[in-house]
C-alpha cells in the first residue's frame, strides 16, 4: 500500500488480509504478517458450518440473525445471547487502526481483538460464522469441504452512507463523506475492490453451497426471502414460523433488541457519535439523500467499468 494510500486512510480501521493477495494492484505485506494470517487461511471448515459473507453494511447482521433463528431455537434462551457470541466476526481479530488517537478499544468486550479469536474456536456444531473477507481470503478449505455459504449484497452508494455513518460511529471518523466515498470508489477501503469482492461469489450463486442474496429484496418482500433461505439450509418451516420470523426480523424489531442492535459496540467518544446508531435507518435508496449529482456520476462510472461484460444486473441506474 503506498503511504499516500496510508495518508489517506487515516481515521479509517483496517483488516491486514484485506491487503494481502487480493488483485495484482495489492502489495503482499511481510512475511510477518503472511504468518499471522496462516491462522485464518488455515482455519479447519466443517461440513455443518454455515457462514455468512458480505461488504460490510450490506444487511450482514440482518441475514446473520434469520440463519441462525433458522438453524437454532429462536425461542432458547441462547437466542438472547448478543449475536456477536452466537455468530462471531471470523477476522475480527485483524483489526487494526490506523488512527491511534481514536482507538478505544474496551478489553471486556468480546469484539476486542484477541477476544474474537477464542469464541471462533470454541464454536460448538453446527457452527454459524460471519466474515467479510473476499474470497481470495477465506480459509481455503471451505473450497473443498463446501459449507453452506449465505452472502448478501447491497446497492453499494447505500453500502457507503452507511459505513460513512458506522466510522463517525464506531473510530470518530473525521474526514468529509466526499472524502469516504473516493476511498471506496479508488478501491483502497477495507475490504475492496468492491465489486470484485461481490462478482466473485455471483458467479458461484448456481453452486449448491452457496446463496446469493440483495439486501433489496429483504426490504421488498422478506417472507420470501426467509422462505427461501429455509429451503437453501434444509429447514422446514410453516406459514407460522414465516411470519414469525419475519416480525422478528423486522427493522423495527431487530432495533429494540440488544442481543441484535449492537447498541454495545464500540462507540467514538464524540457527540456525532453518540447521535448515531448501528440500525440506523434500514432503508434502500438513502443514498439520494447523501449523493452529490457529481458523486452519484462518479458511482455510476465506477460500476460500469466493473460492471461491463458481466450478467450482474442491479445498481446501474
Ligand atoms: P443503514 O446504516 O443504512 O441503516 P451490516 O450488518 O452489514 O453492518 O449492515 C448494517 C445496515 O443494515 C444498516 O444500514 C442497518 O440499519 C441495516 N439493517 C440491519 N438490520 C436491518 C433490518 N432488520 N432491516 C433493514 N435494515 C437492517
Amino acid at each position: 500500500v503506498s503511504s499516500t494510500d496510508m495518508d489517506r486512510l487515516q481515521g479509517i480501521s483496517i483488516h491486514i488480509p484485506s491487503f494481502l493477495k487480493v488483485g495484482p494492484e495489492r502489495v503482499i505485506m511481510g512475511s510477518v504478517f503472511t504468518d499471522w494470517y496462516s491462522k485464518y487461511e488455515n482455519f479447519p471448515v466443517y461440513q455443518d458450518d454455515t457462514w455468512v459473507v458480505s461488504y460490510p453494511k450490506s444487511g450482514t447482521t440482518w441475514t446473520q440473525e434469520l440463519v441462525w433463528c433458522l438453524i437454532n431455537d429462536p425461542k432458547s434462551p441462547e437466542a438472547k445471547l448478543e449475536l456477536k457470541k452466537r455468530f462471531p466476526f471470523f477476522e475480527f481479530d485483524s483489526l487494526i487502526s490506523l488512527d491511534l488517537d481514536t482507538t478505544d478499544i474496551r478489553k471486556d468486550d468480546p469484539m476486542c481483538p484477541g477476544n474474537t479469536w477464542h469464541i471462533v474456536q470454541n464454536l460448538s456444531a453446527p457452527r454459524t460464522i460471519k466474515s467479510h473477507l473476499p474470497k481470495e481470503l477465506l480459509p481455503k478449505q471451505i473450497w473443498q469441504v463446501k459449507p453452506k455459504i449465505v452472502y448478501v449484497c447491497r446497492d453499494p452508494r447505500d453500502v457507503c452512507v452507511s459505513y460513512y455513518y458506522h466510522y463517525i460511529r464506531e473510530h470518530g471518523y473525521k474526514n468529509t463523506f466526499n472524502h469516504f466515498v473516493q476511498l471506496l470508489l479508488d478501491d483502497i477501503m477495507v475490504y475492496t475492490p468492491f465489486w470484485q469482492h461481490i462478482l466473485n461469489f455471483w458467479k458461484m450463486r448456481h453452486e449448491d453451497h452457496i446463496l446469493f442474496l440483495r439486501y433489496e429484496d429483504m426490504k421488498k418482500d422478506l417472507a420470501a426471502v426467509v422462505r427461501q433461505v429455509a429451503a437453501f439450509l434444509g429447514r422446514d418451516v410453516n406459514e407460522e414460523q414465516v411470519s414469525w420470523l419475519t416480525h422478528h426480523c423486522s427493522f423495527e424489531e431487530m432495533s429494540k433488541n440488544p442481543a441484535v442492535n449492537h447498541e454495545t459496540l464500540r462507540m467514538a467518544p464524540t457527540q456525532e457519535a453518540k447521535a448515531i446508531k448501528f440500525m440506523r435507518k434500514g432503508k434502500v435508496g438513502d443514498w439520494r439523500n447523501h449523493l452529490t449529482e457529481e458523486q452519484q456520476k462518479a458511482f455510476k462510472q465506477w460500476t460500469l467499468k466493473y460492471l461491463q461484460g458481466t450478467d450482474f444486473p442491479y445498481y446501474q441506474d
